[in-house]
């Protein structure tokens, strides 16, 4: 069997909001790349054997003092060097060149102009569209080096050291905006590091089923299993590697949304025959919920009760080594990756804190994965569209939506109202469209008139975004006579509902959620 993570490149981070994206575009090369903060020392980076290594943009300057900067030891390791943007400029600073403050910056879509078609360019058209970045740009090359792009800007748009295999870029072949971008990093992968394309989600399941049978053993491991994307194809996963020795549980908190417990149910038992237990906790859930209006407090009663919950389930198994986890890659850079000026805004919210209350080691089979990759690996595992493409639900679910008391009765209506989103979103072909839709159930009373009598009811908002990753979003602009198609339904029904608005505001300064 071919391990696929048996070539990869390593990614040096500069704190460049595209550093992500550097690593999509070469797994979806099929190449295996990590992100590693521009601090690895050298030992670690010989240990982790890269094929090829690519340094990121950044948003400082290399000529300042204290900017992040690379030794040349690390250029010279033999290895392939691929620089983006200011990836580039450190290429050449460090290597004797000279980069300084451009006239003006740079910015946007430009014309490339290219001038040598023979192995970091090659099968791009004589001049090519490219995205721009940059204030700074290369004055003098550093010795070894040769031009081979401009744009109109800067004549340093493109570089090479034929002999050192070391090569920049000052546009970014990694943003959709650059649209053969891929081309110039498969050129990079394929023909300058000489890589195969091994990494396919294939490959992955192969693999890590193995892994995880050799890891587990004869150990039993528990899951908690929410009917997301995540734990769903991580239970999967697990389930194939490890079949009986996997235990799965569900806890339904009673803020699910309509037929969720049960189609989660009926999925995992009836149709993976996975080892699944059942937990209906609504009562404790809702009982604790009572009265409270905070948004943090109804997340922290919320995240305890689950711990609780899950916790005295997990004791009834007797002795239990290891605690499955859907953790994703992201998660992973968001907490080693370069601290500096891109350190980003936390957008994981987990329910967790379950690994600090157990003694249990963690499995987390998916940490290396994109969210794009996990879809992958769970149609490889036969899981159906509907699940793979579910929006995300956040852990406390509709008691986030709800605004104002929890009850039951206002579940009910806001379930109703929910159901229909959806329905009609996945109807009209929307639902794939978008990051996220959903009703939310606000706090007031609105007058208006149904027939010839007065009502006094509820006012639900819908919330649509468009997003990649939840850390930015912006209202989707669905057209009106759907928006009035739904909000039609949503009045005539569901009962305790007269009014409907449309949220327009983009994340940030709002949030997706509205608590
Ligand atoms: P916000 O509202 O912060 O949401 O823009 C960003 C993404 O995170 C989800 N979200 C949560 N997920 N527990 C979760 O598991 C939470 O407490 C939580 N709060 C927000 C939200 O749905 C969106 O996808």
């Amino acid at each position: 069997m071919i391990d696929p993570h048996q070539e990869k490149i390593l990614i040096l981070d500069f704190g460049s909001q595209y550093t992500q994206l550097i690593a999509r575009r070469i797994r979806e090369l099929h190449v295996y790349c990590e992100i590693h903060p521009y601090l690895m020392s050298l030992e670690a980076i010989k240990a982790f054997a890269p094929r090829g290594i690519v340094l990121s943009g950044g948003p400082r300057s290399v000529y300042e003092p204290e900017a992040p900067l690379v030794g040349r030891e690390v250029l010279e390791l033999g290895v392939p060097v691929l620089g983006i943007c200011y990836g580039l400029q450190l290429l050449n600073h460090v290597l004797g060149g000279k980069v300084a403050p451009a006239e003006a910056r740079e910015y946007g879509r430009k014309t490339l102009h290219i001038k040598d078609h023979h192995d970091l360019l090659a099968g791009l058209a004589p001049t090519e569209t490219v995205w721009m970045s940059h204030g700074d740009q290369v004055e003098a090359l550093a010795p070894g080096f040769e031009v081979i792009a401009a744009s109109d800007a800067c004549l340093v748009a493109a570089v090479r050291d034929r002999a050192r295999r070391i090569y920049g870029v000052q546009f970014h072949p990694e943003v959709q905006h650059t649209p053969n971008g891929k081309t110039v990093l498969a050129n990079f992968l394929y023909t300058i590091c000489g890589l195969q394309p091994l990494w396919t989600m294939q490959s992955f399941v192969a693999a890590t089923t193995k892994n995880l049978k050799e890891k587990v053993g004869t150990e039993k491991v528990i899951c908690a299993l929410s009917g997301g994307v995540d734990s769903s194809v991580t239970a999967v996963l697990l389930h194939r590697a490890i079949g009986e020795q996997l235990t799965c549980i569900f806890v339904n908190n009673g803020l699910l949304r309509k037929g969720e417990a049960e189609k989660v149910v009926q999925l995992f038992r009836e149709h993976y025959h996975l080892n699944l237990i059942y937990v209906d906790a609504s009562a404790s859930f809702l009982y604790l919920l009572a009265g409270v209006v905070d948004p943090e407090e109804k997340r922290r009663r919320i995240g305890r009760e689950f711990i609780r919950v899950f916790a005295e389930e997990a004791k009834k198994l007797g002795k239990v080594k290891y605690l499955a986890q859907g953790t994703l890659y992201p998660d992973v850079i968001e907490s080693v990756s370069f601290k500096g000026p891109s350190a980003t805004i936390k957008t994981h919210h987990n329910v967790g804190g379950l690994p600090e209350v157990m003694p249990l080691e963690l499995i987390e089979p998916l940490r290396e994965l994109f969210k794009d990759e996990v879809r992958e690996v769970g149609q490889e595992l036969g899981l159906p569209e509907e699940m793979i493409w579910r929006h995300p639900f956040p852990g406390p679910g509709l008691a986030i939506r709800i605004l104002g008391e929890v009850t039951p009765a206002r579940l009910a209506v806001l379930r109703e109202a929910d159901a229909i989103v959806l329905e009609e979103m996945k109807a009209k072909g929307f639902y794939r469209q978008v990051w996220q839709a959903f009703a939310v159930l606000l706090p007031i009373k609105t007058v208006g008139v149904m027939g010839d009598e007065r009502t006094y009811e509820n006012v639900v908002a819908l919330r649509v975004v468009d997003s990649t990753d939840a850390m930015t979003a912006d209202w989707t602009r669905l057209p009106y006579d759907f928006l009035a198609h739904l909000a039609n339904r949503l009045i005539n029904e569901v009962k305790g509902v007269n009014r409907v608005v449309y949220d327009i505001s983009s994340k940030p300064p709002s949030t997706i959620e509205w608590e």
